[in-house]
């Protein structure tokens, strides 16, 4: 039975105050869930994030990196400063790298593989745009990030890879895609794996749904067979709303 992981984005919003405000009021509500929970924080939050949650059952992770350990990189932040700060988790290819930062599949690959040598767990997004889902390529896409994202890892870091499922047309729309298609195509990214490395890397590996999840949605998607739990950007930025999330089977 997998665990499910949530995880909330809070892409570039919060400063340090705010943050520890967050840490605080976040800690007491979700204490007793047997959920993974993870907040993946803007890189100036890491730090007092960090020191929050020791002692808790919070996890912290940030929302990008370099591929590289060290050099002439202006203004990048490498995995062995996010690991030496006490980070366990990074999230890799997000959809808003992809469109605004020209990453590509082949740099998720090099950062997915730089996660698991400075042993931080990655959570890898996927997802196809309005386009491609109306013009029925969305099983295609979506196959074929996976396939490139893990491209050269071994079964172990496969298995250990956290992987969401994030359909660009439902980030920060408001538009959630509907739980049968959400696990249908998580269901593809599992059969995917499967095809390559198996079936019991495709049992274990912990795939989350991302995009427009709330409270009021989160049963649903997450009672689902394949949907192992969620990254959550908007709804993150609450901490009585995401707790709710986070306690959607309480
Ligand atoms: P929203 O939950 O705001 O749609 O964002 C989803 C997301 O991009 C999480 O990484």
């Amino acid at each position: 039975m997998r665990k499910k992981v949530i995880a909330g984005n809070w892409k570039m919003n919060m400063l340090p105050d705010e943050a520890i405000a967050y840490m605080q009021a976040f800690e007491p509500l979700v204490k007793e869930t047997k959920v993974e929970v993870i907040l993946c924080v803007p890189y100036t939050d890491l730090f007092y994030c960090i020191m929050n949650a020791q002692g808790t059952n919070i996890k912290i992770g940030a929302q990008n990196m370099h591929f590289e350990e060290k050099g002439a990189y202006t203004g990048e932040v490498s995995p062995k400063m996010l690991k030496a700060i006490g980070v366990e988790y990074v999230i890799i290819g997000h959809s808003e790298r992809r469109q605004y930062f020209s990453e590509t599949d082949e740099t998720v690959n090099k950062k997915v593989k730089a996660a698991f040598a400075n042993d931080l767990k990655p959570i890898v997004c996927v997802g196809e745009t309005l386009e491609e889902r109306e013009s029925g390529k969305t099983e295609g896409i979506i196959r074929m990030q996976t396939r490139l994202a893990l491209e050269g890892l071994s079964d172990w870091q496969v298995q250990h890879t956290i992987i969401a499922y994030e359909p660009i047309w439902a980030i920060g729309t408001g538009k959630t895609a509907t739980s049968e298609d959400a696990n249908s195509s998580i269901k593809a990214i599992r059969d995917e794996i499967r095809k390559i490395y198996g079936d019991s890397v495709a049992e274990e590996v912990i795939i989350q749904y991302g995009g427009s999840v709330k409270s009021s949605n989160a049963k649903e998607l997450f009672s689902t067979s394949d949907i192992d739990g969620g990254l959550v950007g908007g709804a993150s930025l609450q901490p009585e709303e995401f707790s709710k999330i986070v306690n959607y089977d309480a």
